[in-house]
């Protein structure tokens, strides 16, 4: 039975979402800004700053990768599973992430989203998750950094597990 470590409450959570959210109110102001969410895991992350932003016209659209042959992971192993509906050329765009961890998925992401032509992009993470980083990746807005560990709930999950979770807690198997 694995073991799990309370790491971010619910309330803390909430606390650093309107935190998150009040920042990115400010900079996309009376603007229109199109919420990307990356599946699966964002989806929680994601209804909840959507629904914390103010005074700024928000649309919302989803992308899924998904990588293969983890020995090897380089971005050349992810492949995209679902891409975006909305046209984005012209538009900021906000890419919305559970968890970044080696940052090959997002930059894989965001290259394939600067092909649309949109005015700008920046990320906005639930997790920043330093130790494995293997990009310069930047992310923009950040809720919480850890260094390392493997998180489930909030969206995250642990083969497919967990995700309903309301606090994020830290899996040791
Ligand atoms: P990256 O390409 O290594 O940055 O991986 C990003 C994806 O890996 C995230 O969107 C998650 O789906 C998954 N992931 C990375 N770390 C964790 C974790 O600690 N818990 C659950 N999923 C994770």
């Amino acid at each position: 039975m694995p073991e799990f470590i309370p790491v971010i409450e619910k309330l803390e959570i909430r606390h650093q979402i309107l935190k998150i959210a009040e920042t990115i109110s400010k900079d996309y102001h009376g603007r229109e800004l199109v919420l990307i969410g990356v599946l699966k895991g964002a989806f929680i992350f994601l209804a909840d700053l959507s629904r914390a932003l103010k005074r700024v016209e928000v649309k919302i659209d989803f992308i899924q990768a998904s990588s293969y042959g983890a020995d090897t992971i380089s971005s050349e192993n992810i492949v995209l599973k679902k891409d975006i509906d909305i046209d984005i050329r012209g538009k900021d765009v906000l890419v919305v992430e559970d968890i970044v961890d080696t940052g090959l998925t997002l930059a894989y992401l965001v290259d394939h989203l600067q092909g649309f032509g949109p005015r700008s992009i920046k990320v906005c993470a639930m997790i920043d998750k330093r130790e494995r980083r293997k990009t310069t990746i930047g992310v923009d807005y950040a809720c919480t950094t850890v260094e390392k560990g493997f998180l489930v709930g909030y969206g995250l999950d642990y083969a497919e597990d967990y995700r309903n979770l309301p606090e994020i807690y830290h899996m040791i198997l």
